[in-house]
């Protein structure tokens, strides 16, 4: 490979370590700006975003997962209705256009099979109702940045470990500078909090590097997961698709069976599977959800379940028998879900090196799945 490994022992974790500093190159037209600009985003982005009525997400995988958590961002802060789909599902689905819909594709690669058919399928169905696409992508001159009208690159260079991280992290800070320019057009966005949301991305690769730092008690952690064969991860509101995120990347490189839950759907089917055996990752920042997760967690606990949870230094849980608990900084807004999935990637990687599988070339998987 092209790219060194330097002195990691795995792309993975290169790429994991690596964050703060694409996530600071992908941010940084905003960075150094006083204000955000929809020229981000294309020539043509202010007139298009201005006319969106509503949204319409299409992705896969991982990129699925970041697609999930902007709908939660641009729904509470730029009031646009959003859809997310997968692309294999919606390609084939007989759905209801709606006009003025803003068609957005997620993708590391661009080249994604099920995603370019996606998108064609989209354009088809909302011809004539005064549709735009946009592309968010890693990879300039890909197919899906070709057949979109406007674009914006994530600049995480290239990702070689076939569990995605760093792609991920930059598409996620790609959309919250979207949603804040979706915002500003919209007049959803006063000056005092476009500042303030500025702030916090500019601040974002510094607190990035800190939860890196937790790797250590990460590793401690990762020595309990060997040897298990189920997990359990929970999350609430905009940390439901960081679950979803951990999940993946666990059973990806692990092969261990691991599944999420929104945590309120806990009482629904999933406690049945709780007991000793099984351990239970909750992802548990002071938002406004968190008594409502507490309570979750406490029904698993009650049924014997192990619970490890990453919680925020202000969520102030206190660790206790069968309760582990990592602390994260204090609760970061609208951006935790970005310092969320940071230990999730960590806790995968070493319960894989562990384990001994090969972290980067996860059997059976592929890097970039261009064929259906
Ligand atoms: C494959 C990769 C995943 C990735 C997904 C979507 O399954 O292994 O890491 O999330 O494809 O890829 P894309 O390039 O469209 O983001």
């Amino acid at each position: 490979d092209a790219v060194s490994l330097g002195l990691y022992s795995h792309y993975m974790q290169k790429e994991t370590f690596e964050q703060p500093e694409v996530v600071a190159n992908t941010l940084q037209m905003v960075s150094g700006a006083q204000s955000i600009s929809p020229l981000l985003f294309g020539t043509q982005a202010d007139d298009v975003f201005r006319n969106t009525q509503n949204i319409l997400i299409l992705a896969c995988g991982t990129s699925y997962h970041a697609a999930m958590v902007a709908r939660y961002w641009i729904e509470e802060v730029a009031h646009i209705p959003v859809n997310v789909e997968i692309a294999s599902e919606y390609r084939y689905r007989t759905s209801v256009p709606l006009p003025n819909t803003l068609i957005i594709t997620l993708s590391q690669s661009g080249e994604t099979a099920d995603t370019i058919a996606a998108l064609q399928h989209a354009k088809n169905v909302h011809n004539g109702l005064a549709a735009t696409t946009l592309s968010i992508c890693n990879v300039p001159e890909s197919a899906l940045i070709r057949q979109s009208q406007l674009r914006f690159l994530t600049r995480a260079g290239p990702e070689i470990g076939v569990a995605s991280t760093k792609a991920f992290t930059t598409q996620l800070s790609a959309l919250f500078v979207l949603t804040l320019v979706l915002a500003k057009i919209k007049g959803s966005l006063s000056v005092a909090k476009e500042e303030e949301y500025l702030n916090q991305l500019r601040h974002l690769p510094a607190a990035m590097a800190q939860v890196l730092l937790l790797e250590p008690q990460i590793i401690e952690w990762a020595k309990s997961f060997v040897d298990k064969q189920h997990a359990l991860f929970l999350g609430r509101g905009i940390h439901w698709p960081i679950a979803m995120e951990g999940a993946l990347k666990l059973k990806e490189i692990t092969y261990i069976h691991a599944e999420s839950y929104a945590a309120g759907e806990l009482k629904h089917g999933p406690l049945a599977l709780v007991d000793e055996r099984m351990p239970v990752i909750a992802i548990a920042p002071n938002d406004t959800l968190i008594e409502k997760l507490k309570s979750n967690l406490q029904e698993v606990r009650a049924r014997s379940g192990e619970l490890y949870i990453f919680a925020d230094r202000d969520t102030f849980i206190e660790p206790a028998e069968g309760v582990h608990v990592i602390n994260l900084p204090d609760h970061a807004g609208f951006l935790s879900p970005i310092l969320h999935t940071l230990p999730l990637q960590l806790l995968a990687y070493h319960t894989a090196v562990a384990r001994g599988t090969d972290v980067d070339k996860p059997r059976n998987l592929a890097k970039s799945v261009t064929v259906e």
